[in-house]
This record gives C-alpha cells, sequence and structure tokens, in this order.
C-alpha cells in the first residue's frame, strides 16, 4: 500500500509544539504524518486533533534512530517535506544526562537526514531554540547574534543546525529552515490540547497553571534582583498556535522557492560562472534561519497577574534564589520572520493566558 496524497512528516508530532501544528496543518489543507516513540507524550493526544479537525493524522510509533522503521513511513507515504521537533528538551536534565541527550538529539536528526536523502525529500524545518544564543549581549536578540548555548541540551540545538547547514552546502537541492523558539505558552483554543509536562514542570506558564489549579502550592519566583523593570526575569512569551503557523509560513516560503525556482536555476547559472559559485545568492536566505516569537517580553510578576486576572485564582508567590544559568532578558527581534515569512504573532498574553487556563482547568491531571 502506498498512499499518494502528499503529506508532511511531522517528527514529535504528539508532542506540545508538533500536535498544535499538526492542527493547523490540517486546517490548511496538509496532509501530516506523525512519528513519535511517545518518549514524552500520550497516544490520546490522536483523539484530541480528531475531535479539533475531524481528522486522524497517520501515527507511528517509531524512534527515529530507528532508521528501517522510518524508512517504512517514507515508503508507506508520498512525503513532501518534515518539520522535526523530536528530542528532548529539558535542561536540567540534559545537564545531568549529557550522552542521552546528545544521542537521542543528534542520532535522531542524522537518521531522519539520511532517510530523507535515501528518499529525495530534501526540505526540512528543525525546531531550533532561542537557547542558542545563551546570554545576550543585548535585546532584542537578532538571528546573527552571536551562538553561545550554556548547557548540553542548548549546544544539541546548535550541533544540529551546523550539521543541517553542512548538509545544505554539500547538495543545495536542500531546502532548510532553522526556526529558533523563543518561549512557548497557551494550547488550543478548544482547550482539548495543551501542555503536559511529565512530573514537576520546569517552565513558568505550567507552574503557574498547576498552581491555579491547586495541583502545587505556590510559585518559586527565580529571583528579584534581576536588572529588569520589577527585577524578574523577562522573557518572550509566544502562543503556541502563532508558533504553529510560523511552521506553515517556513514551509510556504520553501515551497514558493520551490515553484518560482530561482535558487536551482541561479545554482546551475552560478555553476558557469566561477567567481559566483562560492556564494550563491540563495544562500542568504537559505538555510533559512528565523526567530519566532512577539518581539516584546514579560517580567514573571507580570505572568502572574496577567495569569490571575484571566483565571480569577489567586497565585500564591515568593521569591527565591536565582536559578542556575538563567538570564535577565530574553526577546526576539522579529523583523525577519514578518519580512522573509510574512509572518507575526497575532495572539495577546491575554490570550496566551485564557487558553492556557482552559486546557489546565478542563484537563487539571493532563491528558488521560
Ligand atoms: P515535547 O517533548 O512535547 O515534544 C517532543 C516529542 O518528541 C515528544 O512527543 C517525544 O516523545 C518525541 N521524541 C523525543 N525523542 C524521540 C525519538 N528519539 N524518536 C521519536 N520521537 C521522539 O516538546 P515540545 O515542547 O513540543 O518541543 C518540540 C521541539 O521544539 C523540541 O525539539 C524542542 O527542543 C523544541 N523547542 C521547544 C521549546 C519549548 O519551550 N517547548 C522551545 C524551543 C525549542
Ligand atoms: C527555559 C530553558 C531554555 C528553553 C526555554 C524555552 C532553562 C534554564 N532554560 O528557559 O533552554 O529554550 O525554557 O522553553 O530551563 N521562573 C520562575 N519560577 C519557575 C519557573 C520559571 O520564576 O518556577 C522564571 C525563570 O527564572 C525565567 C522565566 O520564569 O525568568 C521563564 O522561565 P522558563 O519558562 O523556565 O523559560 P526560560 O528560562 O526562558
Amino acid at each position: 500500500f502506498r498512499c499518494l496524497m502528499s503529506s508532511i512528516l511531522i517528527t514529535g508530532g504528539s508532542g506540545y509544539i508538533g500536535s498544535h501544528t499538526v492542527v493547523a496543518l490540517i486546517s490548511a489543507g496538509y496532509n501530516p504524518v506523525i512519528v513519535d516513540n511517545l518518549s514524552n507524550s500520550k497516544i490520546t493526544v490522536l483523539d484530541r486533533i480528531e475531535t479539533i479537525t475531524g481528522k486522524r493524522p497517520p501515527f507511528y510509533q517509531i524512534d527515529l534512530r530507528d532508521r528501517a522503521a522510518l524508512d517504512v513511513v517514507f515508503q508507506t507515504h508520498s512525503i513532501s517535506a518534515a518539520i522535526h521537533f523530536g528530542g528532548l528538551k529539558a535542561v536540567g536534565e540534559s545537564v545531568a544526562e549529557p550522552l542521552r541527550y546528545y544521542e537521542n538529539n543528534i542520532e535522531s536528526t542524522l537518521s531522519l537526514c539520511f532517510v530523507m536523502a535515501a528518499r529525495g525529500v530534501k526540505r526540512l524545518v528543525f525546531s531550533s531554540s532561542a537557547t542558542v544564543y545563551g546570554d545576550p549581549h543585548t535585546v532584542p536578540i537578532r538571528e546573527d547574534f552571536p551562538l553561545a548555548p550554556a548547557n548540553p541540551y542548548g549546544r544539541t540545538k546548535l550541533m544540529i543546525e551546523q550539521i543541517l547547514q553542512d548538509l545544505y552546502a554539500a547538495d543545495p537541492a536542500w531546502q532548510i529552515a532553522l526556526l529558533r523558539y523563543f518561549n512557548p505558552v497557551g494550547a488550543h483554543p478548544s482547550g482539548l490540547i495543551g501542555e503536559d509536562p511529565g512530573g514537576h514542570p520546569n517552565n513558568l506558564m505550567p507552574y503557574i497553571s498547576q498552581v491555579a489549579v491547586g495541583r502545587r502550592e505556590r510559585l518559586s519566583v527565580f529571583g528579584s534582583d534581576y536588572p529588569t523593570t520589577d527585577g524578574t526575569g523577562v522573557r518572550d512569551y509566544i502562543h503556541v498556535m502563532d508558533l504553529a503557523e510560523g511552521h506553515l509560513a517556513a514551509l510556504r516560503y520553501m515551497e514558493k522557492a520551490e515553484s518560482l525556482s530561482p535558487q536551482r536555476q541561479e545554482y546551475k547559472l552560478n555553476l558557469s560562472s566561477p567567481d559566483s559559485l562560492s556564494f550563491p545568492r540563495r544562500r542568504e536566505s537559505i538555510p533559512l534561519i528565523v526567530n519566532l516569537g512577539t518581539g516584546r517580553g514579560y517580567s514573571v510578576l507580570e505572568m502572574v497577574s496577567a495569569f490571575e486576572k484571566v483565571s480569577g485564582k489567586t497565585i500564591p508567590w515568593q521569591i527565591t534564589d536565582r536559578r542556575p544559568g538563567d538570564i535577565a532578558a530574553c526577546y526576539a527581534d522579529a523583523i525577519r520572520a514578518k519580512d522573509l515569512l510574512g509572518w507575526t504573532a497575532s495572539r495577546t498574553l491575554t490570550d496566551m493566558c485564557a487558553d492556557t487556563w482552559r486546557w489546565q482547568s478542563q484537563n487539571p491531571a493532563g491528558y488521560p
């Protein structure tokens, strides 16, 4: 059996950002196919995706490092592109277990690229992170800022970016987008899918919402002596549906680039002109490296009060020590995403809090 309908492979598609992107893709008329080993997600998310969209995307429980199993997916579906969310993402865990992080994240990407290359599928969107910038010398952060991730997780992201750039340099038939996410929060407005961290949440929004729903007693605010408006850390929180739509915009950008095919033509032209061979013009924008953020930051205390307003709940909090490795402020320069992709985040902080709260209050213990 081979499905002839053109499909988009979504690795890590049952996870938080992947599941929201699957919904956005289906709504836009694409056919996503999910591959996930369920190491950090639950199969029940598929029922929820089906309830929201009326469609149940094909799902394969496969570890990305299993090349033979992955290849079967490419034999079964006519895949035109992959969006690669699959990976481990907990910073603290990556410090404690670096080998597991390097092995999982890098090997998964290599395996995916090998299979894609063998099957002639050379359009790839990769989930990178603002963590690759480390502690920025100034904000907002532009894509050409120095890269200096401060932990093994962040280094896997940077290494993968470098691997993908080398791959593109070796074979310009690849179309590659490196999307650097800022802080994804919120949930689908239906409240049916959302972020479901197992165990103790590391990130601010899941923690706040678990306090609101009574799963945790109070929020620890990690430091109040940062050089920010109220002394607490400032981040660029972006609604996960805006982020999902950013992936659609990147995909469309690459599809358009191919249909106009200026790049391939240009590359061919360049072959006859040795001077320009080393710098074909397309290299300015592909691999596409784009920040996905809103371009503005909110402090921890601003997030707490916005959440209290929306939920009607009081969020008890106390100031504690700074968390090691944290930085004062981190927010995106979002100009390139607007210029190149025609994409900007449109949902407000109130939307982010309201949608998080709807998901959390309807699913106090997460997915069944
Ligand atoms: P998530 O953990 O919810 O989703 C990742 C999915 O990948 C999970 O479902 C997990 O089971 C799967 N996975 C992990 N290793 C795998 C493997 N070897 N084979 C198959 N599946 C595997 O995380 P998320 O928040 O949705 O993040 C998605 C991507 O975006 C990740 O690559 C993450 O590093 C990146 N990112 C996330 C954030 C964030 O704050 N959530 C920020 C920047 C970048
Ligand atoms: C974390 C990751 C980073 C990742 C990013 C996006 C760390 C050290 N960094 O960064 O690699 O790219 O998420 O998902 O984990 N805070 C509290 N109390 C809490 C939790 C957080 O005060 O219980 C504060 C933090 O100090 C920070 C802000 O809230 O100022 C946001 O924290 P968090 O959600 O963990 O995101 P990042 O620190 O940006």
